[in-house]
């Protein structure tokens, strides 16, 4: 097992009519801005019944409109408000884009350089950032509970990440009820995306890390299991709350406790993302199975558990065992609509520009070894 940190302060307070404890859990005077998305929070009665517990305690502004992928254009905005009404809490009602977004202005808020630079990480450090709170609708991220962010500048169609531990939040209220109201599209999307968060953090090399290895697994094994029912049953409640703690807890640190690190799956998907604007999970769908088709030998080891442990593969030789791995994933990813190449989407892919612009963002030296370099990125580009 490798040397590790775990820290992480979010409380979670989860369960069926759980939002009626938020105002509990908020400081006292608090000057709070509810920051949510489009329509959904609104019809589906969140942001009311968020409303109505924060009244007549609590001094509150609301700014909507975060777009899925959220805009630095749009959170600037939003940060406008927040000096406007000197307000010192914020509050994120949706899924993961409004949380990440709200992560980005409670930084931006108390920046005083460029804010854009938070993202590009040159200059002035991030050293200060308001508290935040979260009330989930999206089981997908993970952002609920950790210190991460992704966000994207519709001016120059580029999507960056950050990371600090000023933005995690102090809480996050997970009622699974509140996914009831998800379109399909989104249910598919948030299964595949914490999916692939578990596989991005197991399917590496092997450290002798058992008890990581058996949490990953048993996300997995959940998330296989549950899927069917996630999908094809609207109102069950069992499904949805384990869907949405295996969300969480696929990205909020615990899986990462030992053990090394790929996410060139997703470096590569922001990219796409950013200029096509295919859905996160839909990027990864198409990559993760190409680069483990590429980096066999390295993950080798890993591919042959997952096999065993995860598809109960046992017959053949050990490369007909990783191949019939591989194509379970596939099958499972396109039993959740996902499809296998950007032409299934429509999407004319440049992919000269792709590996520019992984350059120009510095992932030139990706995955746990370091080895997947542009010329690789290349050739998972060229395959889907
Ligand atoms: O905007 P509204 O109207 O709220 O609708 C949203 C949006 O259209 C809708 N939705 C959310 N909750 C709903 C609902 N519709 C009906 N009922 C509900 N209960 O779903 C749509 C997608 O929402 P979005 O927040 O964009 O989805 P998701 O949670 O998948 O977040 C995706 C974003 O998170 C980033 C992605 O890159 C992407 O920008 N990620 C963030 C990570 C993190 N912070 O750790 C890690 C991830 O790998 C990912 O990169
Ligand atoms: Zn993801």
């Amino acid at each position: 097992m490798q040397n590790f940190q775990f820290y992480n302060p979010t409380r979670i307070i989860f369960g069926q009519d759980t939002i009626s404890q938020l105002a509990t859990y908020l400081p006292k005077g608090a000057r709070i801005l509810i920051v949510y998305g489009g329509q959904s929070a609104i019809n589906n009665g969140t942001l009311d019944e968020v409303k109505t517990t924060l009244a007549p305690d609590f001094y509150y502004q609301a700014f909507g409109g975060i777009e899925p992928n959220p805009h630095f254009e749009t959170l600037l905005k939003a940060v406008d408000i927040v000096k406007k009404h000197k307000i010192d809490f914020l509050l994120a009602v949706g899924g993961g884009s409004v949380i990440d977004g709200t992560k980005f202005i409670a930084q931006a808020a108390l920046y005083r350089d460029d804010p854009w630079k938070i993202l590009t990480k040159t200059g002035v450090e991030v050293k200060d950032a308001l508290p935040l709170a979260t009330v989930l609708t999206l089981p997908a991220t993970g952002s609920e509970m950790n210190c991460r962010g992704v966000i994207t500048r519709a001016e120059t169609q580029e999507k960056l990440s950050f990371r600090t531990e000023l933005i995690f939040p102090q809480f996050s209220i997970l009622d699974p009820s509140k996914t009831y109201s998800l379109p399909k599209r989104q249910l598919e999307n948030g299964i595949v995306d914490s999916f692939v968060h578990t596989l991005e953090q197991y399917l590496t090399y092997p450290v002798d890390a058992k008890v990581t290895d058996y949490f990953a697994e048993g996300i997995l094994k959940t998330l296989l299991e549950i899927a069917p029912d996630v999908i094809h049953k609207p109102d069950d409640y069992q499904a949805r709350a384990n869907f949405m703690w295996a969300a969480t807890l696929a990205l909020n640190g615990i899986l990462a406790t030992g053990v090394p690190e790929d996410w060139a799956t997703h470096r590569i998907g922001h990219e796409l993302t950013a200029l096509y604007g295919l859905d996160h999970a839909r990027t990864l769908a198409l990559i993760l199975p190409v680069l483990w088709s590429l980096k066999k030998e390295e993950k080798r080891a890993k591919l042959l558990q997952y096999a065993l442990r995860i598809w109960g593969i046992t017959s053949g030789t050990d490369d007909e065992k990783i191949d019939s791995a591989i194509e379970k994933t596939v099958h499972f990813f396109q039993s959740l609509g996902m499809k296998n190449t950007l032409a299934d989407y429509g999407i004319s892919k440049d992919v000269d520009l792709l590996v520019a612009r992984l350059e120009q963002h510095g992932h030139t030296a990706l995955g746990e070894q370091g080895n997947i370099t542009l010329t690789i990125s290349r050739q998972i580009l060229e395959r889907i």
